[in-house]
């Protein structure tokens, strides 16, 4: 089957009423042990690739793993997303690699470094100018594309913003209108990586209902959404690890969330805590190991485990058959 438009995914997620992962890969391993989860729950998936990781892969070598997917798994509809596109360039690229959605993340602009390294938050005015340039472009070609108002908390180099904003209910709709997004990431006080919360965190989820009310036809998402296991991290600590403590989102906040109106859950480190701590864990246990297949098998399994409980809290199992499959060629009609 060839990978269908996010749209598509989230739309009918949102009709159901479930969530649906949007999980950031890398590696081989990563995309097996996604797929082994999403094959055995006949779940829809989102595979998500950032900037970084097109870099680190030559982007040619994550595009084929990627198509690997799909061919080895015919009957699960799979979106390929580009996250946290920084401008219209690299949606480009993003697109011309066969990617069915990609995000522009106007809220930050990119193209400027502030005294502390970080970007500065764009304008609303200039969020909307942005986006809208990445959707005339994608559209025609049926590809989908996420836009994001607010700005998250950011630790990786490359998502890091000056300052954090949560969405403004009140600019929802215009922001919608104007740019034609069909998915809108939201800004409810989540932040990336694996340092959220010092305590058991208060998400603004009373903004989702408000947000819903005047996003019309585009489907909401959550970044941030890792929840930062605690025996994942002591694994890594037992194991010559060095990770302060710190908590991510409870899987109640995001059930929650899912309830009140949010499809797409974005998540990044909860997979790299899993692979890591299974390395970790495998090599110190077996220190006469040099062969990488047998550890990374370890971390692929890890990271098979944990997506698996993912994808079942998030309601995504047993969607897979629910609807019949589109492509970018149908999604074109949409949007003529
Ligand atoms: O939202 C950002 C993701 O966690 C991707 O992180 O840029 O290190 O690949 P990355
Ligand atoms: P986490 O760092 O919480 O996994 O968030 C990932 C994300 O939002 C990717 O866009
Ligand atoms: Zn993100």
């Amino acid at each position: 089957m060839p990978f269908v438009p996010m749209k598509q995914i989230l739309d009918e997620a949102r009709k159901a009423g479930y969530g649906v992962g949007a999980y950031n890969v890398n590696n081989m391993e990563q995309i097996q042990a996604l797929m082994q989860g999403a094959s055995e729950l006949n779940a829809p998936i989102i595979l998500q690739a950032s900037r970084g990781a097109l870099q680190y892969s030559n982007m040619v070598y994550l595009k084929h793993l990627m198509q690997a997917a799909a061919e080895d798994n015919p009957d699960l509809p799979i979106a390929i997303h580009l996250d946290h596109g920084p401008d219209l360039e690299t949606c480009k690229e993003a697109i011309a690699l066969g990617f069915t959605s990609v995000m522009i993340d106007g809220s930050i602009d990119y193209s400027q470094t502030d005294a502390n390294g970080a970007h500065p938050a764009r304008s609303f005015e200039d969020n909307i100018r942005v986006t809208r340039e990445v959707v005339e472009y994608a559209h025609p070609l049926g590809v989908s594309v996420e836009g994001e108002l607010g700005t998250l908390g950011g630790i990786e180099d490359d998502t890091k913003a000056a300052s954090i904003h949560l969405t403004d209910p009140d600019e929802v709709e215009e922001f919608v209108a104007q740019t034609g997004v069909d998915a809108l990431a939201i800004a409810i006080g989540t932040s990336h990586g694996a340092y959220k919360f010092k305590e058991e965190p208060k998400l603004a989820l009373e903004l989702i209902p408000k947000i819903r009310d005047k996003a019309g036809d585009a489907t909401l998402v959550m970044h941030g959404s890792s929840s930062v296991p605690q025996d994942l991290v002591a694994i890594i600590n037992q194991y010559g690890g060095n990770l302060q403590k710190s908590m991510g989102v409870p899987i109640e906040q995001i059930q929650e969330a899912i309830k009140l109106g949010v499809q797409k859950i974005n998540i990044d480190t909860d997979g790299r805590l899993a692979f890591t701590g299974n390395n970790r864990k495998y090599l110190a246990e077996n220190p006469e190991v040099f062969d990488q297949r047998k550890y990374l098998s370890e971390g692929r399994r890890g990271i098979y485990e944990v997506m698996k409980g993912k994808m079942l809290a998030l309601g995504t199992d047993g969607h897979a058959d629910d609807y019949e499959p589109l492509t970018l060629e149908d999604a074109k009609a949409w949007y003529k």
